[in-house]
């Protein structure tokens, strides 16, 4: 099997490439990654040098690259995407650029050439819950409330449509808030550990009372495999973490894990158009697939410190570039306090 990994120089692209490298050794795994500020080698060291992978530099929206890479693939698992919310609140475009057309150009190429296409989305689609909705499943309308979600949701439906309109084999999923190692310091958990590892306070964006279901990225890689090898052509399956937590308690639980006191947190003004909860059924795909997620918030919690403790080499260089220190500034601007 040779497959051809969108993004897989960021955050959950890199898991999943890990969780292949280990449970199928005999792929075959070419990762597709323009390099962004969310993307970094130094995320694909461990496996850079393994036989059966291979690194190309370049976008999605390149058209001619993505053909030349999809007709020499069984397979694409398609990652690469712009995924922060408040850096869609400031500039949409280069969500409209990769996540759309990017996502167009993927879906037109394996129609082209007949391959099979994984599109891996998100809950925020869905929008957001009130404290007593039922959780999102594949029946729940779609909602999208801020600019990444909005960009998301369009990916989402021009796959749906070339499924219908064209026959691609294709199969989407749509997944709650990631966590673990490699995440990008500049979402709520990788902020707060690295912080609290400096002696920094950790920020909690209004009251705190918002709720994520965490899910742990290794399960989400093993979802996203379970899909490509098992999924039925034209499903979507949503995966979530079963750990559903306010932003305050989850702070709390980390504070804890790390041995420290309430009063390393500090509380900010909310984003703009905050969705309040998110929570996934994962049904279908337990039923279908047999895929469930395997991690605790507490033991992933502990995992994800200790990885942050043991790889300062790793989140430093980020922290200290010009490039997030011009995110940082806008953060606090729009914030009220610095962090
Ligand atoms: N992080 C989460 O909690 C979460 C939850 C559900 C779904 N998702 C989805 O999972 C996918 C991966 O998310 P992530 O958190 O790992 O993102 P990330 O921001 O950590 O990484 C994105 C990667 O895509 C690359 N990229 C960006 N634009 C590109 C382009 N035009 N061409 C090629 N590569 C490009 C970046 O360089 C980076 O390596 C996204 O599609 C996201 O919507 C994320």
């Amino acid at each position: 099997m040779k497959i051809l990994v969108t993004g897989g120089c960021g955050f959950i692209g890199s898991n999943f490439i890990r969780a292949v490298l280990t449970d199928r050794p005999d792929w075959d795994i070419v990762n597709l990654d323009a390099l962004t500020y969310a993307g970094n080698l130094t995320t694909t060291l461990d496996f850079q040098t393994y036989p059966h992978y291979r690194f190309v530099y370049g976008s999605v929206t390149d058209r001619e690259l993505v053909n030349t890479l999809v007709q020499n693939s069984d397979a694409v698992v398609h990652f690469a995407a712009e995924t922060h919310v408040d850096r869609s609140i400031n500039d949409i475009e280069p969500f409209i650029m990769t996540n759309i057309l990017g996502t167009s150009r993927l879906v037109d190429a394996c129609r082209k050439y007949n391959k099979r296409f994984h599109h891996v989305s998100t809950d925020e689609v869905f929008g957001s819950l009130g404290p007593m909705d039922p959780k999102f499943n594949e029946a729940t309308p779609y909602r999208p409330l801020n600019p990444y979600s909005a960009t998301k949701a369009a990916a989402d439906h021009i796959v749906r449509a070339a499924v219908h309109t064209h026959q691609v084999r294709a199969t989407i999923s749509n997944c709650t808030n990631n966590y673990g190692p490699y995440l990008y310091p500049e979402k709520f958990l990788s902020i707060a550990i690295t912080n609290l590892l400096e002696g920094r306070p950790m920020i909690v964006h209004g009251d705190g009372s918002q709720v994520r279901d965490w899910i742990h990225a290794t399960d989400h890689a093993r979802g996203v495999l379970s899909i490509l090898e098992r999924g039925l052509i034209g499903e979507t399956y949503l995966m979530g973490g079963g750990c559903e937590f306010s932003i305050l308690q989850t702070a709390k639980l980390l504070l804890q894990l790390m041995g420290l006191n309430d009063n390393m947190l500090v509380f900010v003004n909310d984003r703009p158009g905050q969705d309040m909860r998110y929570a996934i059924d994962y049904g279908k795909i337990q039923r279908e697939l047999g895929w469930q997620p395997e991690t605790s918030l507490e033991n992933g919690l502990r995992d994800m410190i200790a990885w942050y403790r043991n790889n300062p080499q790793w989140w430093k260089p980020i922290k200290q570039s010009a490039g997030y220190a011009e995110w940082y500034h806008k953060q606090v601007e729009r914030n009220g306090k610095s962090f």
